[in-house]
């Protein structure tokens, strides 16, 4: 059946997963991306395109928890080229300030245009005419140009979850005018902060040379490209919802007895990369245990660390080094039944993370650079009674909009202890006040409010010729 909107991302909501048994599993995949656009996909009855993990070939599309979904293959080759490779090697580097060294390796390149290649062929085999394509992310910034030519007839649209560096860094890349080309295919460029979509419109005049007028790119086909800002959130309500239930609330009081019921809870919850500044922020944390401003008694530090990515070298060196780190923290620094770090190395479903969130009292997000992070906005949608601190990274995006965080520079380790160690001292009154303003952001800017603002956009970018536009989620 054809479809009005299609979703088209380089994984599907869900993970294939074989059991040792051999009998297979769906599971939820990780990352930010699955977890905003699903309500979208829902109210318009869409359907999603995506790689489902590991290198099973010839799957048919199917439905999952009532989502229609394409599995698209990848073999041994595209997962090393495609995705280890340009993807996360090369482009997830070079966009996140060069946090590590991005490799430009030809093949790679080559890998990269033959899977952008196959989800376009895909995405053009599966939308109605006049349908609305959605394509997502950093592995496949191609697609919109590839689709284009393939199918004028459709209204694409592109978002990128992850920031779009300044030209000093952008254009070192050996494809920088293919992205930038590709990229062009979409109606509507949607960006985190209004500094990437400003990175983007001064690159496209510098590097293609088309005439551009603050977000808009002219080109010489007579088409105009809308390049803006639409910062993601989360389903604050869904999340407010799930803390308030008495499984959760039951839960969080469990949590905080299993760590001997310490004054304060420290909690950091990430994907283990390192664009997440972990090692810093332990270092920062155990600092102030060993200075003597905090006791291990009073506070724990719980870091949940979710595997990620993990036959790419750079992710491996990272979480030796973290192991090495925490095993030195604890044995130079606890005590008996008191670890200073309490380490996890898994993913946890959004239930354990709610708990999480109401267990905590210091949430603490210190990432070198994120395009948004969406775990700072859900521990926030979390604290419905207001209280609990936020430390937040200046370079993380929702920065912008969480600005009654502790704000700080996860370069800076004597700034973090500073905030960790106010954060911990602030009064009820302060971290209400703070807590609160923080809430009522967040409840005006959810993930549907972030949906609708883009389909809305989208049905009116282009050149008018399109059918009407997908409906966005319903408003939480
Ligand atoms: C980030 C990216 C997503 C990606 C997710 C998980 O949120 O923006 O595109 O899916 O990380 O990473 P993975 O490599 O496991 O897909």
């Amino acid at each position: 059946m054809a479809a009005d909107l299609v979703i088209v991302a380089n994984r599907l909501p869900v993970d294939r997963v074989t059991r040792p048994d051999g009998t297979i599993e769906w599971r939820p995949s990780p990352g930010g991306l699955v977890t905003a656009i699903e309500p979208v996909m829902r109210a318009n009855d869409g359907t999603w395109i995506g790689w489902p993990g590991g290198t099973e070939q010839d799957l048919e599309p199917f439905e999952a928890d009532g989502l229609h979904l394409v599995p698209m293959s990848m073999t041994p080759e595209e997962i090393e080229g495609h995705y280890e490779g340009f993807s996360n090697g090369t482009l997830w580097p070079l966009y996140h300030d060069l946090v590590a060294k991005p490799e430009f390796h030809r093949e790679w390149w080559d890998s990269y245009v033959g899977v952008n290649r196959r989800f376009a062929e895909k995405a053009s085999e599966v939308a109605a005419k006049g349908a609305t394509v959605w394509v997502h992310d950093y592995q496949l910034q191609l697609v919109p140009q590839m689709l284009r030519e393939l199918r004028p007839d459709l209204r694409i649209g592109f978002y990128l979850h992850i920031p779009f560096p300044p030209a000093e860094l952008f254009q070192q890349l050996p494809w920088r005018r293919q992205i930038l080309e590709g990229l062009l295919g979409a109606d509507l460029l949607g960006f985190q902060l209004p500094g990437g979509s400003a990175n983007f419109v001064r690159l496209v005049r510098q590097r293609v040379g088309h005439k551009t007028h603050r977000d808009l790119v002219y080109l010489p086909d007579g088409r105009t490209v809308r390049a803006a800002a639409f910062p993601i959130s989360i389903d604050a309500a869904g999340f407010e919802e799930l803390a308030q239930t008495p499984a959760v609330a039951e839960r969080a009081t469990a949590i905080r007895e299993a760590l001997g019921n310490p004054r304060k809870i420290f909690l950091g919850i990430d994907r283990l990369d390192y664009t997440k500044g972990i090692y810093a922020r332990l270092r920062a944390f155990s600092e102030l245990i060993a200075d003597g401003h905090l006791d291990v008694e009073d506070a724990v530090f719980v870091q949940v660390a979710v595997p990620s990515r993990e036959q790419v070298e750079q992710y491996r060196i990272l979480r030796d080094d973290i192991d090495r780190l925490v095993g030195r923290i604890n044995g130079d620094l606890g005590r008996i039944g008191r670890p200073v770090i309490s380490y996890l190395h898994s993913s946890y479903p959004r239930e354990e993370m709610a708990a999480l969130y109401r267990a905590a009292d210091v949430m603490v997000v210190t990432p070198y650079r994120d395009g948004m992070n969406l775990v700072a906005k859900e521990y926030v949608a979390c604290r419905f009674e207001n209280d609990g601190a936020l430390v937040l990274s200046e370079f993380a995006g929702a920065a912008d909009e969480l600005r009654q965080a502790w704000l700080i520079n996860p370069y800076d380790i004597n700034g973090m202890k500073t905030a960790l160690l106010e954060a911990y001292e602030a009064d009820d009154k302060t971290l209400t006040r703070r807590m609160k303003a923080m809430r009522k952001t967040i409840s005006q800017h959810d993930v549907a409010a972030w949906a609708a603002s883009f389909m809305l956009e989208l049905g009116d970018s282009g050149d008018g010729t399109h059918a009407a536009p997908a409906r966005a989620a319903k408003p939480s």
